[in-house]
């Protein structure tokens, strides 16, 4: 693949406005215009350049922006203030009272919950699917539907979705493919394989350091526009817009990501690797034992790996929280939701950020109450790492 998400950032430029290596931070909610003219321009949307009000555009936001969209290889891109600022009005803009979206079962819980739950409040219907069937996700599109919705790498059973056959599917039935990229940035480029709007929640590994939430829709400049425009733009008119303040530090980890991706994911595999040889129920799309190994592999680009995320299946609910408690009493890493941090995280989904799935459903798609979901950390020697979680699971009788 002759995409390099990587060299893409590395090769943004920047002369700040005195000559700094970063980009001033735009520290204004509001523009001043020098004619009564421009003003009128810019809000009709015919003045390029010209910054009206913060919740439209800003330049710090612009510059995270345009890096992101550099790294996903789509036109444009609008950065939001949570990964959910980004999830909703990107669905809202493409969808109104009477259409109807298909939609991967297996889903961040809190984007489930929309689809579900809120969404349907505005006449906008949802099929859930076994995304891995492209049979199944063609069959449940109806004359209604506007939206093929997924992750790339699914939140929390780490399924893949084949992203060039449902793109498509997309196309021939005239459907906007929308990837949901927070799992896998840089080894999976959904734009290029076909996806019409990919999506992140900047909150876990772009961002990496678990200190803000974040978003943004990568897309045409088209779609873009309209989430911005002042008049029926879902950006701009629910206003979850980021703050430039963080915009500009959001953006200055992001050139480091290509370094950590390579360490979570290594990291990650030598983790699955080993849980696996001793015998643990464990998922990775980086083992041969994972459903979409191949698939992953033909999407990749092979230098980042497989990502930070693994899941294993320690039976019960109550081995996998006295596990998590005492791996976090002994220094392995903490007990919390979200993903993409330095130190390890986990958490059990069916309880945590799974929870708003009810729990039969839960049953359905296969995620089971002794699941820990792992987010590998940065550690510099994973090895003594697995073997003090190795200890834990043999003190717990996870293990013999
Ligand atoms: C895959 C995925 N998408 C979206 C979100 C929502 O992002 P945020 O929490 O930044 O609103 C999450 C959060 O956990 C997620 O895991």
């Amino acid at each position: 693949m002759s995409f390099k998400p990587a060299n893409n950032i590395q090769d943004l430029q920047y002369f700040g406005e005195f000559g700094g290596v970063n980009p001033s931070i735009s520290d204004s909610s509001t523009y001043t215009f020098l004619s009564a003219k421009t003003m009128f321009d810019t809000f009709e949307g015919n003045a390029d350049g010209c910054y009206l009000y913060s919740r439209h555009s800003s330049p710090s936001n612009l510059y995270l922006g345009e890096a992101l969209a550099a790294m996903e290889g789509t036109e444009t891109a609008n950065v939001a203030a949570s990964g959910m600022g980004a999830i909703t009005p990107a669905l809202l803009q493409l969808c109104q009272a009477g259409d109807h979206i298909v939609s991967s079962r297996t889903i961040y819980g809190g984007t489930y919950a929309f689809l579900k739950n809120f969404i349907p409040r505005m006449q906008i219907e949802t099929t859930f699917v076994d995304i891995t069937k492209p049979d199944i996700v063609e069959a449940a599109i109806n004359k209604n539907t506007k939206v093929l919705y997924c992750e790339s790498v699914s939140n929390p059973l780490l399924e893949v979705a084949d992203i060039p056959a449902l793109a498509k599917i997309a196309k021939k039935h005239n459907l906007k493919l929308i990837v949901d990229n927070t799992f896998s940035p840089l080894s999976i480029s959904p734009a290029i394989l076909g996806a019409d709007i990919v999506i992140h929640s900047l909150t876990k590994f772009i961002n990496g350091s678990s200190d803000t939430v974040g978003g943004v829709v990568c897309g045409t400049q088209q779609f873009i526009n309209d989430l911005r425009n002042v008049n029926d733009g879902a950006c701009m008119l629910l206003g979850s817009t980021m703050d430039s303040l963080r915009a500009a530090s959001v953006l200055k980890n992001l050139r480091t990501l290509h370094i950590r991706i390579k360490q979570h994911s290594k990291n990650a595999l030598y983790l699955a690797e080993k849980f696996e040889s001793d015998g643990l129920k464990t998922v990775y799309p980086g083992l041969k034992s994972h459903p979409s190994h191949e698939l992953f592999k033909s999407m990749m680009h092979s230098d980042y790996g497989f990502g930070g995320m693994l899941t294993i299946d320690v039976g019960t609910l109550d081995k996998a929280n006295e596990l998590m408690e005492l791996m976090q009493n002994n220094n392995l890493g903490y007990l919390a939701v979200s993903l993409g941090f330095y130190k390890t995280l986990f958490s059990a989904p069916g309880t945590s950020t799974s929870s708003e799935i009810p729990e039969a459903e839960q049953k359905e798609m296969g995620l089971s109450n002794g699941l820990v979901r792992f987010s590998i950390g940065l550690d510099d020697d994973i090895e003594r790492t697995y073997q003090m979680m190795h200890a834990c699971m043999k003190q717990l009788n996870i293990l013999d």
